[in-house]
Formats: structure tokens, sequence, C-alpha cells
């Protein structure tokens, strides 16, 4: 194959070199485009444009493949911990058990958050959104935590990243908490990660805490799935907010509000609530599906279809299957569950769907563990926000290591020309 790409335009011939991946990628590096043709590209959407170049994950739409740093998504989630693979995906390697232990100690030592920072949770409504909560709180961190990382320095580093995975979960808790009307709990450091999480979470002030092993392993299983997914809508702007050296806590907060959007993390959330409108409606699946082909009608499917995955979803395979176990185990006969097997069945075999390869996407099951687990609708995102911490970490790493400029995207104008002022008098 050949190593340049020809570009030409208006009778002159322009060189490009090609680059490939460890995976046979290829892409053009038009980095020189502009300084030699005096021309842009435009790709709204970026879908056929990459940002970066990186060694964290690998996936193939076309073949429903997910690696995080080599290692395949259903290997992780069958084997390893949710630790383990936030390790992984920062740091580049698995962790040996030493390693794990301190980087679970660590993360224990920094696991209180400033008692001022409750006086903010106490200034939102109850009815706010906790990924509006969650977002705001990440962001009045930066107050608490004001030392700048110095990102030469691989111990302010990893002492940042530390004190984020530590205070985060926290926040989480807190925020759903807040919506409950509980006390704050400040967890257990005798616990697991992810077991302490949800002890924040659920613990009754007046009830000792129960753990439930099919509940943490399920958890511990959807984070992982939600670990991280390359330069998606969240982890591009996690990395272009980054890219200004705003700091990690400002980047991970902006990363929050792009994921709160419905077509992308907040999908999680749609589709419960999808499915509720169509159990309040009769559960008619058939309408809704028809509703979902008409072009002069908004709906869509909430949980079909993805960017980049145009045979199946890796992770709803996996999810669906635990799905699945988490009901039996936990004895729930849930109808909504029946709706959305309904229309997963009807979307599968309609050509509309077929044909434009919408398949149920990771979305479309983790909302209905979450139901199954007791978690609230409304803190769904904030779950999957939970899952992301360690991709947007390890991206926001590798970007700042990288060195990589500020992310400034060209335009093409096609608004007025220049034309003179008009006074305020004569408009
Ligand atoms: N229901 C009905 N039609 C759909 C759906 C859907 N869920 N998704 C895509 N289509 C149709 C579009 O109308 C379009 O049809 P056309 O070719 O006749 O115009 C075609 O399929 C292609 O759709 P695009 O929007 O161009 O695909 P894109 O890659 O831009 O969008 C997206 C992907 C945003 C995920 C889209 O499929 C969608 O909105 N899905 C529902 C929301 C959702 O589940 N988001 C979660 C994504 S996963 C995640 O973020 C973790």
């Amino acid at each position: 194959m050949s190593d340049k790409a020809i570009l030409e335009f208006q009778g002159k011939k322009y060189e490009f070199p090609v680059i490939k991946g460890t995976e046979d990628e290829v892409a053009i590096d038009i980095k020189t485009l502009r300084g030699t043709a005096n021309i842009i590209t435009i790709d709204p959407g970026y879908k056929n444009t990459g940002s970066c170049e990186s060694a964290i994950t690998f996936l193939d739409g076309e073949k429903g493949v997910l690696r995080y740093r080599g290692y395949s998504i259903e290997e992780l989630a069958e084997k390893a911990d949710f630790l383990e693979v936030a390790y992984l995906l920062i740091f580049g390697e698995l962790p040996d058990k030493a390693k794990l232990k301190k980087f679970h100690n660590d993360i224990k030592a920094e696991s209180h958050v400033d008692e001022e920072m409750k006086k903010i949770l106490d200034g939102f409504p109850k009815s706010a959104h906790p990924m509006g909560v969650l977002s705001s709180l990440t962001s009045a961190l930066i107050a608490f935590n004001p030392s700048t990382v110095d990102v030469s320095s691989e111990n302010d580093m990893y002492h940042a990243i530390v004190r984020l995975l530590a205070k985060f979960p926290v926040l989480v808790a807190w925020a759903l908490r807040k919506k409950k009307g509980l006390p704050l709990d400040y967890g257990d450091d005798t616990l697991g990660y992810v077991e302490n999480i949800h002890k924040m979470m659920f613990k009754r002030p007046n009830q000792a805490y129960k753990t439930n092993k099919v509940v943490i392993d399920a958890l511990d299983q959807l984070l992982i799935l939600h670990a991280d997914h390359e330069q998606n809508c969240s982890t591009s702007t996690v990395r272009i907010v980054g890219s200004s050296h705003a700091g990690l806590f400002a980047s991970i907060s902006a990363g929050i509000s792009a994921l709160w959007g419905p077509l992308h993390g907040g999908a999680n959330q749609a589709v419960l609530e999808m499915l509720e409108a169509i159990e309040a409606d009769g559960g008619d699946t058939k309408k809704y599906m028809a509703k979902a082909k008409d072009k002069s009608d908004p709906f869509r499917l909430m949980g079909f279809g993805h960017r980049v995955y145009k045979n199946f979803d890796p992770r709803a395979k996996i999810i669906k299957k635990a799905a699945d176990e988490v009901l039996a185990d936990l004895g729930i006969d849930d109808p909504i569950l029946a709706i959305a097997k309904g229309l997963e069945k009807e979307a599968l075999e309609d050509e509309y769907f077929v044909k434009r390869k919408l398949y149920p996407n990771v979305d479309f099951y983790s909302g209905i563990i979450y139901r199954a687990l007791g978690i609230p609708t409304e803190m769904f995102t904030v779950m999957f926000a939970l899952g992301r911490l360690p991709g947007w970490i390890a991206q926001w790493r590798e970007m700042r290591l990288r060195g990589e400029p500020i992310g400034r995207p060209r335009q093409i104008y096609i608004g007025e020309k220049a034309r003179p002022f008009v006074e305020l008098d004569i408009r």
C-alpha cells in the first residue's frame, strides 16, 4: 500500500503522509493541508476525522470488538474488577497484587470530601438533576484542592488521579442521597471500592449495611463495560478542555456535562422513560416502532443505534446476559422488561432497523439492571459517569503526556459579508 495520499485541487497536486495504527487502521495526515493548499476539510460530527493517536482503547464497530489496552471487554468483564480495569486504562498495564493494593490504599486515604462542600450541595433544590449536581460538585472540588498538577511529575499526576478516584464516588453518593433525602454516609474503608460505593449510596441511617454479592458483581461489571470508549462525545470534551491546560477536575466536570445529553450517556435514562411511557400507553410496542420509523415524528427508539457499532455493541451482549441473571437472582418480574424484549425482537426483524444497522446499544439494557438494583432513573447517567471516570482520566493523562496542541477546529463561514454599521435611530 502506498504510504502517501495525493489530493488534486485546482490543477495542483498535494501529497500527504498516511499513518497506520497497530490494528491496521489507516489515516491521511492532513496537518499541512491548510498551510500548503489554503483549504480545510469539513466534517460535522467528526464522522471521518481522527482527533488523536491513542493507545488506550480499540474498537471495531463493524466486527463488534472492544478492547482496553489490548484486553477484550469480554475477558475483562468476566475476570477483572473495576479498580483493576481503572488502573489498566490509566497506567497501561494490569496491576500486580502489590500495585493494586497500594492503589486502593492510596484511594482510601483520599476518600474524604471537605465538609464545606456540603454547603454547596445544600444549595441545590432536591429536584435538581443529579448530573447537574455532580458536574457542579466536581468543579467545586477544584476550590478545595487548588494545587495545580505538574504533568511532568508522575508523582503529581498519580496523586491528582487518586484524589479524583477517591472523591468522585462520594459525590455520586451525595447526589443520590440528596435526592432521596437521606443523611450523607462516609462509607467504610474495609470494603472493596465498588462495595463501598454501594454502601455510601444505599446505607439507611437506622439499619446496618447489608451487602449483596449479586448486586455488587453486576455493578462492578456495568462500571467495567462503561469504563472507556475511545473518542466519544464526553471523552473528546475532556480532551479538548484539558488541551487548554485546564486542570483534571475542570476537564472531567465538562465531560460530565457532555455525557448528560440524551444522545450520549443520557440515553439510559431516556430508555427507561420511553419504556415506562410505552407501558403507561398500554404497552403497544408496534405503535412506537411505527413512530420511530416515521420521519415526520421526532421520536427515536432510545437505546438503539450507535455512531460506531454498525453490527452489534459487544457491551450490549454482555449486559443483556447480566440483566437476565440479575433479574432472575433478585426474583424480579418487571413488565418493563417484557416491553424491552418485545421492542428488541421487533427491531431486530424490522427492515428499517436492519437496513440502517440499528442494534440495541449498551444503554438499552443498563437501565433495566440499574432499575433492578434500586437505582432511581435520574441516577442512571450518573452511574455511567462513575464507570467512565477512569477512561476520562486515562485519556486526559495521555493527551497531556503526549503534549498535544490546544483543540481548535476551523470553520467555513456562511454569514453576512462585511457591511456598514446601522445607527440605532435609523434601524
Ligand atoms: N430510532 C430510529 N431511527 C434511528 C435511530 C433510532 N434510535 N438511530 C438512528 N436512526 C436512523 C436515523 O434517522 C437515520 O435515518 P436516515 O438514514 O433515514 O436519515 C439513520 O438511522 C442514521 O442515523 P444517524 O443519526 O445519522 O446516526 P448517528 O451515527 O449520527 O447517530 C445515535 C447515532 C446518536 C446513537 C443514534 O442512533 C440515536 O440517536 N440513537 C438513540 C439514542 C441512543 O440510544 N444513544 C446512545 C448511544 S450509546 C452511548 O452513548 C453510550
